[in-house]
């Protein structure tokens, strides 16, 4: 039998499955997980069928909502998001883009106000598939060249 080292289940909290590997720490920094006062648990490099090498995350004590696990759509659209009591599953949320994104990327035009101010950048989804946002701010629309924030 083969022997695979994983994480431990969790009590309560979230579990945050099928990340892309090479976004696990960006959707630790997106959910602000850093400032977390709970065990939170990132397992990277996980071979996933559906997505190549995956991630997860357990958020020990916390039950995430969908408006907050949405905010990681952009980076793992094929997210799925687990809430546990008593070590027990007892809901699943699928990821969708919000039609808002605040904060979550930032805008390519160097003369945006959101690139020389304190001012939090912000986004309408425009299309899903593929991407395209416009910035609330200068107008400008942007399909690829996202930069995270
Ligand atoms: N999990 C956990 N702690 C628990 C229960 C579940 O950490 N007490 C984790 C599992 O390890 C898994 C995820 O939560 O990574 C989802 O659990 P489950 O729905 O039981 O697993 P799968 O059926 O494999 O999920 P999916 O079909 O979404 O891939
Ligand atoms: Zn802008």
């Amino acid at each position: 039998m083969k022997k695979e080292l994983k994480v431990s289940a969790i009590e309560n909290g979230t579990v945050i499955d099928h990340v892309p590997a090479e976004n696990a720490f960006k959707a630790v920094s997106i959910l602000g997980l850093e400032k977390h006062g709970s065990v939170v648990s990132v397992a990277t490099n996980l071979k996933s069928s559906v997505i190549g090498k995956k991630c997860i995350i357990k958020v020990g004590g916390k039950s995430l909502t969908k408006d907050e696990v949405n905010k990681i759509a952009i980076i793992a659209p094929d997210a799925t998001v687990n809430i546990i009591m008593d070590y027990e599953v007892t809901k699943k949320i699928n990821v969708s883009l919000p039609s808002e994104m605040q904060n979550v990327v930032t805008c390519s035009n160097p003369k945006c106000i959101t690139n020389d101010e304190e001012v939090r950048s912000k986004f309408y989804v425009l299309e899903k598939k593929p991407l395209k946002v416009k910035c609330h701010y200068c107008e400008r629309c942007f399909s690829k060249d996202i930069e995270l924030v």
